[in-house]
């Protein structure tokens, strides 16, 4: 049998504890399975990349209603990019680069559907394969969507981004930065900060590990903040609820602090209050219907040389569940991704 038989696979081996829930390897148990069969109006990908989501620690505790369930035993839930390399299927021809949610392995078989019932999309002429996992995927539309359509920037407004060194924090900030905004970022370590600032073009950075972010916040940003795109919780969102300036927008991506461990609401939510703030959550996949209105614009910020694709590379299937790990301990540097294999078409 030859490795281009064997399907390799990370199963659900468990959940994260609803008091402690902590991604741990013992929740993922290796598997190789044969290479799928392709029948009549099918099609066989074979993935490139494997994108790694903080999500991903909800999914495998079932909290995320957009996501399909997940029983122990099932392949791991994951999106990737991969090739066509089998078609009986009129609209899938063998060589399309496609990306959908295809799970943590090497093939998978698809009716026109990924595994969370979603058409399986073609990548954009001329994009590199990692971008529809990263600023053109769901990451750049969470920013894009997030930034734009919830925390609704005006030119000259302060947006403070949490996580900024992360996936969607240092899109969204490099996206504010081309809304005319002052861009204050709030990430992990000094090298972290100096990347958004001098790489990525942010006006500064807080070191939430060593600084007091509330007040740092108050003193970059006098007059308060306009947007707050909060990636975080915890007592990141309170440093910046602290500082709102009257109407802000206060956009809630994410709550990484808290998926590891419980963490209380924000004590100071008054201030929305005060400051006659709106504070609104939302989730990339209910913009579906304006993805393609979002992918063209990032795409056009890409080709003008005015947004960066932030993409941090692990090598090797092996390596894909201490890449989930990493992302709560602060291993990545922008996109999370994993390489689990040559294209097939090179
Ligand atoms: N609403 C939506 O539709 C949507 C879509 C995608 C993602 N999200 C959310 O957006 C957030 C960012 O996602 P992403 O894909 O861009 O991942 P990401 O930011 O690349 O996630 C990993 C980063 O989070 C930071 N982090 C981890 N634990 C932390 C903690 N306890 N306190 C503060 N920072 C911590 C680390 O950076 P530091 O080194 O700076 O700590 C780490 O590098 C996540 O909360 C995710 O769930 C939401």
């Amino acid at each position: 049998m030859s490795a281009n038989d064997i399907n390799r696979q990370w199963l659900l081996n468990g959940r994260p504890e609803e008091n402690n829930p902590v991604v741990l390897d013992e929740h993922f148990k290796y598997n190789e399975a044969p290479r799928p069969e392709v029948g009549p109006g099918q099609f066989l990908v074979r993935s490139m990349y494997l994108s790694i989501d903080p999500a991903m620690q909800g999914w495998m505790r079932e909290l995320a209603d957009y996501m399909a369930p997940m029983k122990i035993g099932d392949v791991m839930l994951g999106r990737a990019v991969a090739r066509v390399v089998e078609s009986q299927h009129p609209g899938y021809q063998v060589g399309d680069l496609v990306y959908g949610v295809f799970g943590w392995q090497d093939y998978y078989v698809s009716d026109g559907r990924d595994r969370n019932g979603i058409p399986v999309n073609k990548q954009p002429k001329n994009a590199p394969p990692t971008a529809v996992l990263g600023a053109l995927g769901t990451t750049g539309l969470t920013a894009y969507f997030g930034l734009f359509d919830v925390g609704r920037p005006v030119p000259g407004d302060v947006v403070l981004v949490s996580g900024a060194a992360g996936a969607v924090g240092s899109l969204t900030g490099q996206l504010a930065r081309l809304a005319g905004c002052k861009v204050i970022g709030i990430a992990g370590g000094p090298k972290k900060c100096d990347w958004v600032v001098k790489d990525l073009g942010f006006d500064a950075c807080i070191d939430y590990q060593t600084e007091k972010v509330a007040d740092r916040i108050a003193a970059l940003a006098p007059g308060g903040i306009n947007v707050f795109f909060d990636n975080v919780g915890g007592s990141v969102l309170e440093a910046g609820l602290a500082n709102l300036a009257m109407n802000a927008r206060v956009a809630l991506c994410g709550g990484i602090a808290g998926y590891t461990k419980i963490i209380p609401g924000p004590a100071n939510y008054m201030q929305l209050i005060m400051k006659r703030a709106r504070m609104e959550g939302f989730i990339v996949v209910d913009y579906m219907s304006r993805w393609p209105e979002g992918m063209a614009r990032l795409s056009q910020w890409i080709a003008e040389g005015k947004l960066k694709e932030t993409v941090d590379v692990a090598d090797g299937f092996d390596k894909t569940p201490k890449a989930l790990i990493g992302l709560f301990s602060g291993a990545n540097m922008g996109k999370q991704l994993v390489k689990i294999g040559d294209d097939p078409f090179s």
